[in-house]
C-alpha cells in the first residue's frame, strides 16, 4: 500500500515536472498551482487523504514521502514564478518580448564640419595647425591689410555687412592670415576654418553666412611649385589618389600671382557631366602667392620671405561630395536630412 503511495507521488512530482515546464503565463501557472496543491480540490490533497488508509506503523514514512513531494512541486512553480518575473512582461500581457529595442537617436557632426575635419587632417600631416580669428573685423584687417583699398572695386567685390563704420562681419577668412602673420614670426603653416558673411540673396548656390577655410605658409624660399604640391597633395588626400588639380590665371588683390584652382570632377572623373557642365573641372578655390603689399602691413621683410594662400569654402564641397542640390539645406538645421550624414 505504501509503495503504491509513493509511486503516486513520484508520478505527480514528474507530471508537475513537465506541466510547470510547458507554463508560459502567471495566470496560467497559478491555475497549475492550484490543481495540484490546492487545499480542495488538489492532486496532492487528494493522495494525503489516502494516508488515512495506511496502516499506523506506515504513516510516517507516508506522510514525510508527501511532504518532500509538495515542497518538489512548489519549488517548481516557484522558479518558474521568478523565471517569469524575470522576463519582465510574459506574453499574455499583450507585450510582444521578440521586438527589437527602440533605437537611441545619436547626435553626429555636420557634413559641413566632416568636410572641415577631413582637410584640416589632410592638411596637418602636412604641418599645417589650425588657426582663427574674430568673426567682426575692422576693416582694416578685412581689407586694407589684404592690400584692397577701400574705393577699390575689389572690396565691393564682396557684399559686406557693416556693423559700424569700420567694423565689419569678415567677408572671408583672409583676415586671419593677418593676425596669424602679427602674432607669429615665419615659419608659418596655418590652416583657418571659419565662418564668412556677406550680402548675398539665399539662394540655391549662396548663403549670407556660410564657411571659409584658409591656408596660409610663410618661410624662406616658398615657391609656386610648393603651392601646386600642396594643393595636389590636398585634392588627392580628399577626393583620392587619382584627383588633379588645374591652375587658371586669375587675380587677388592679396595674392600675385594668384589662380583659380579647380580639382577634377568628383562625380565624372573627368569625364565631363552635368556636375562639372561637361568640362571634368570644378571650381574649388582661390589660391596665389602671397602679396609683397601684405608683408609689408605686418612688418615682414618681403626680400626674405614669401609664401602662399589659398582659400575655399567647404559648403560646396560638401555639395559636391554628397550631391547635395540647394546649399540651403546646409543651414536649415533640419534633422531629417542631417541625420542620413551621421
Ligand atoms: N579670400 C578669397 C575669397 O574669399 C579666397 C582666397 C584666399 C584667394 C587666399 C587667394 C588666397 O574669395
Amino acid at each position: 500500500m505504501a509503495t503504491t503511495l509513493t509511486d503516486q507521488l513520484e508520478a505527480l512530482a514528474e507530471e508537475a515536472r513537465s506541466a510547470v515546464a510547458g507554463v508560459s503565463a502567471a495566470e496560467e501557472l497559478e491555475a497549475l498551482r492550484v490543481r495540484l496543491l490546492g487545499r480542495k480540490e488538489g492532486r496532492l490533497t487528494a493522495v494525503m487523504r489516502e494516508l488515512g488508509r495506511l496502516p499506523a506503523e506506515d504513516r510516517p514514512a507516508a506522510g514525510a514521502a508527501a511532504n518532500r513531494t509538495k515542497g518538489v512541486i512548489t519549488g517548481l512553480i516557484e522558479a518558474k514564478r521568478a523565471e517569469l518575473e524575470a522576463d519582465g512582461k510574459d506574453a499574455a500581457s499583450g507585450t510582444d518580448l521578440t521586438l527589437p529595442g527602440r533605437a537611441r537617436w545619436r547626435g553626429a557632426r555636420h557634413p559641413v564640419t566632416q568636410v572641415i575635419d577631413e582637410i584640416c587632417a589632410v592638411l596637418a600631416r602636412l604641418g599645417f595647425t589650425r588657426a582663427r580669428g574674430p568673426e567682426a573685423e575692422t576693416d582694416w584687417y578685412n581689407f586694407t591689410a589684404l592690400n584692397t583699398p577701400l574705393d577699390h572695386p575689389a572690396a565691393d567685390m564682396h557684399d559686406t555687412f557693416y556693423l559700424s563704420p569700420g567694423i565689419l562681419l569678415r567677408s572671408h577668412t583672409s583676415p586671419v592670415q593677418i593676425r596669424t602673420m602679427q602674432a607669429y614670426r615665419p615659419p608659418i603653416r596655418i590652416v583657418a576654418p571659419g565662418m564668412s558673411y556677406r550680402r548675398d540673396p539665399f539662394d540655391a548656390s549662396h548663403a549670407p553666412a556660410f564657411e571659409q577655410l584658409e591656408g596660409l605658409a610663410v618661410d624662406e624660399g616658398v615657391t609656386f611649385v610648393d603651392l601646386k604640391a600642396t594643393l595636389a597633395e590636398f585634392a588627392r588626400g580628399l577626393f583620392g589618389a587619382s584627383a588633379a588639380v588645374r591652375f587658371r590665371p586669375s587675380y587677388f588683390p592679396f595674392t600675385e600671382p594668384s589662380a583659380e584652382v579647380d580639382v577634377s570632377c568628383l562625380l565624372c572623373g573627368g569625364d565631363g557631366c552635368s556636375a562639372c557642365k561637361g568640362t571634368g573641372w570644378i571650381e574649388i578655390m582661390g589660391a596665389g602667392m602671397v602679396n609683397p603689399m601684405v608683408f609689408e602691413h605686418v612688418g615682414y621683410d618681403p626680400e626674405r620671405y614669401t609664401g602662399f594662400a589659398f582659400g575655399m569654402g567647404p559648403a560646396r564641397i560638401a555639395m559636391l561630395r554628397y550631391g547635395i542640390p540647394d546649399i540651403r539645406l546646409l543651414y536649415e538645421a533640419d534633422v531629417r536630412f542631417l541625420e542620413q550624414f551621421a
